[in-house]
């Protein structure tokens, strides 16, 4: 077990070392990665960071607005939330194939966060959340610079003309050691407890065509599950708790009247790796609960699915 007090201590001082007078910019997703990064970096050259936080539209419930308040009552830095929903709805419009919905949503990332980042005055380094495993699974290895791996990983690769160079203080940890680390910077378990979330969001996560209008009931009804989640003290038992928005109607009674309406499917796995992964054995309370408020206050749907197929054969995510 590791010393994470000392690890701050020494991430700091080699931190000031490597960026010396120069200014830092972050992406912030709303990930334990990346606001770990961004508060050791806080740490180490205070307002000289910049954090740029990008509104896909493809953002849950409410994360936005926390992301903001975590930032503004833990670190004495920048922030920038970039409004660009418009501009990645544009271009998924239209399109269902899910390895283009990543393409797109990583490339549209690059493009606002290259023109976020260029108008920060005098930033030289880019800090990025990379961990160990994301070495790993990028084909690299711990002594080879894993320039740009983690955007790789998560959105399809930066261009090789954003001219930063890169710190990455996590490199060397697993997940676990991150999450200590948060604990040890005073990070609020909000954050450092989070489930992982996909880079490219809730466009993975709404099958078929999304639309604005899907999004917003995939939205609400993701909220109602993880809100119920905790209530019932199971978010921390559970290693991903969402909901997914399926592409038909099924026919059902609203008002007395036949209605077809959508299907929401609510997703639970329990999971070391990530890897493999089995299906949460969720009480049927929490999940009656959930089907009959996801029903009652989430508009224009009529049917609650729960997933019950473990990974493999089936993936954690939909699409
Ligand atoms: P699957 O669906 O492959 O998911 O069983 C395994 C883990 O990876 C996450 N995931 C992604 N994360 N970009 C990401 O950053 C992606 O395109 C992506 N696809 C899946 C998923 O949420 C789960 O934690």
């Amino acid at each position: 077990m590791r010393d994470y007090k000392a690890f701050v201590e020494q991430s700091i001082i080699d931190l000031q070392k490597q960026i010396g007078s120069e200014r830092v910019i972050c992406g912030l997703s709303g990930g334990v990665d990346s606001a770990v990064t961004a508060a050791l970096v806080a740490k180490a050259v205070g307002d000289r960071l910049t954090c740029i936080f990008v509104n896909t539209g493809l953002m849950r419930k409410g994360e936005i607005e926390s992301v903001a308040k975590v930032f503004n009552e833990n670190f004495d830095s920048k922030l920038i939330v970039v409004e660009a929903e418009d501009r990645f709805l544009a271009k998924l419009a239209g399109v269902t194939d899910p390895q283009l919905k990543r393409k797109i949503v990583g490339k549209e990332f690059i493009d606002v966060f290259a023109e976020e980042a260029a108008k920060v005055d005098g930033a030289a380094f880019l800090a990025q959340g990379t961990i160990y495993p994301d070495i790993v699974e990028s084909g690299g290895t711990p002594d080879k610079p894993a320039s740009l791996i983690k955007f790789h990983h998560n959105v399809g690769g930066l261009p090789d003309d954003l001219e930063f160079k890169l710190v990455e203080p996590l490199r060397d940890l697993y997940k676990e050691d991150v999450r200590q680390v948060g604990r040890e910077l005073g990070l609020p378990q909000e954050i450092i407890e989070r489930h992982p979330f996909p880079g490219p969001g809730l466009s993975v996560r709404c099958l078929g065509e999304v639309t604005k209008e899907k999004l917003d009931t995939l939205r609400e009804a993701d909220a109602v599950v993880r809100e119920e989640i905790r209530k019932a003290g199971l978010y921390n038992d559970i290693s991903q708790a969402f909901a997914v928005i399926l592409p038909i109607q099924s026919v059902g009674i609203r008002n007395g009247e036949r209605a077809y309406e959508s299907t929401i499917v609510v997703r639970c796995i329990s999971t070391g790796d990530f890897v493999t992964a089995s299906w949460t054995h969720v009480p049927f309370e929490t999940l009656e609960t959930i089907s009959k408020r996801i029903t009652a206050e989430v508009p224009g749907v009529n049917r609650v699915v729960y997933d019950i197929t473990a990974k493999p054969p089936a993936t954690i995510e939909w699409e």
